[in-house]
Order: C-alpha cells, then sequence, then structure tokens
C-alpha cells in the first residue's frame, strides 16, 4: 500500500522542508509513504526526510541524461540530488505539455534504466467514459509500458482530477482490475482522495494505493488518507 502526494506546483523549497520535517513526526499509520515536490524543492525535501522511509519523487523527468532540452531534468541529475523516484504522464503534462503515449515510454524507460522508481499515470477524460472509450483510452496507455519491479500505475481518471467527483470504489476497482488484466504491477487509485473516502477506496481488492493530489498538500489530511489505508496495507 503506497500513499503518495503530488504536490504538483505547490510549496517552494521553505515550505517543502518544513512540510517534510513535519512529516516525519507524523502518525502515518505503517503504509508505505511518498512526497512528490516540485523540481525545486526536491533537495530540501530529500534533506528534510533523510533516514527516513518516506520516498521523495519528481514529477517528470527527460528520457536523455542530458543534451539541447531547455526546461527539462534528467534522470541521472535527479539520483544525483537522492531522488527515490518520479511520476510519469500525469494527465496535466498530457492536456497542457503535449505529453503523448511515446513520450510517456520514453521518460519511463529512462528513469528505470537510472535506477528510479516511477508511477506511471493513465486515465480517461470525462467525454472518452461517456463515449463508451475507458478500457480503449487505458489500453493504449498501458500499451506502452513493460512490466517492472520498479513500476506502478497510477489509476487516474481525468474527470475525477481536482473536481471533488471521485470515482465509486466500483468505478475504480473496475479500472484497477482491467489495467491489473493488461500489466502485473501495483496500481494506485488518483482523484479527488480525502481522508473521508481514502478508507473505502483502498479497501478495494485491486487498489493498491493513492496518488493524492489537492489533500496531499496539508499534514493533517495527509496523515489522515496514510492512516485510513493502513488496515489495507499487505
Ligand atoms: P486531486 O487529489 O487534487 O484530485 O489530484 C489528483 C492528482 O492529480 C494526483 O496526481
Amino acid at each position: 500500500m503506497l500513499i503518495a502526494g503530488n504536490w504538483k506546483m505547490y510549496k517552494g523549497p521553505r515550505e517543502a522542508g518544513a512540510f517534510c520535517r513535519a512529516l516525519r513526526e507524523a502518525d502515518l499509520g505503517g503504509v508505505d509513504v511518498a512526497v512528490c515536490p516540485p523540481y525545486v524543492s526536491l533537495a530540501d525535501a530529500v534533506q528534510a526526510l533523510a533516514g527516513t522511509d518516506i520516498g521523495v519523487y519528481a514529477q517528470s523527468c527527460h528520457w536523455e541524461s542530458e543534451g539541447p532540452f531547455t526546461g527539462e531534468i534528467s534522470a541521472p541529475m535527479l539520483r544525483e540530488l537522492g531522488v527515490y523516484g518520479t511520476i510519469v504522464g500525469h494527465s496535466e503534462r498530457r492536456q497542457h505539455f503535449g505529453e503523448t503515449d511515446e513520450t510517456v515510454a520514453r521518460r519511463v524507460d529512462a528513469a528505470l534504466e537510472h535506477g528510479l522508481y516511477v508511477i506511471a499515470c493513465v486515465g480517461e477524460t470525462e467525454a472518452e467514459r461517456e463515449a463508451g472509450e475507458t478500457e480503449a483510452v487505458l489500453g493504449r496507455q498501458v500499451s506502452v509500458l513493460d512490466e517492472d519491479d520498479n513500476l506502478v500505475v497510477a489509476y487516474e481518471p481525468v474527470w475525477a482530477i481536482g473536481t471533488g467527483k471521485t470515482a465509486t470504489p466500483a468505478i475504480a476497482q473496475d479500472a484497477h482490475a482491467f489495467i491489473k488484466s493488461l500489466l502485473d504491477v501495483p496500481v494506485l487509485y488518483g482523484g479527488s482522495v480525502k481522508p473521508e473516502n481514502a478508507g473505502e477506496l483502498c479497501s478495494q481488492h485491486d487498489i493498491d494505493g493513492a496518488l493524492v493530489g489537492g489533500a496531499s498538500l496539508d499534514l493533517e489530511s495527509f496523515a489522515a488518507i496514510c492512516r485510513a489505508a493502513f488496515p489495507y496495507h499487505s
């Protein structure tokens, strides 16, 4: 059971360091925990969480180790900072920054090759779900990934991200079971996870944890989500 907080473009270095120092002391119930700060805050997070089991993940990484790619960061650079893993292919990157299944695959392969753990995100839009295309979309997004001990997938239905509209546990369970029929890796759920719904979601057979956005920015709610998931820890 992994509970990961995707901070998106929130918390600069000072705030990230203070949050992570407080996280060290928080009651997280014994689940595996990770935080995913913005690039500029990674070093402070790594330093503040040194000697703990809490992983620090980036939010993306480039497929080349170095080169003329303005604005990008490579896997070896993240490793040098002491970062443990990275998210790849978040729907906000697909929507706003031209991320495609092909670039997701290249980023995932490079990150794994350089020893980073990877949370690869998939998920359908509302229009795709309404058109009955959910499995086709998930199938296409998952088809570019290969099984790896250091890979987990996050199922994040786009219509549930930041909207307060959580997928019902049954909808999430169905999608997770479908993804796992294609790729034998742990699958996290993401999309409006809160302390109130985390337990029921994580109790589903094929839900192996959560990727939490908004509710991970507040220490109390993030810790409460971790504790709610713990009874389903395997
Ligand atoms: P919210 O939890 O804010 O809906 O965001 C989910 C998400 O995108 C996590 O990556």
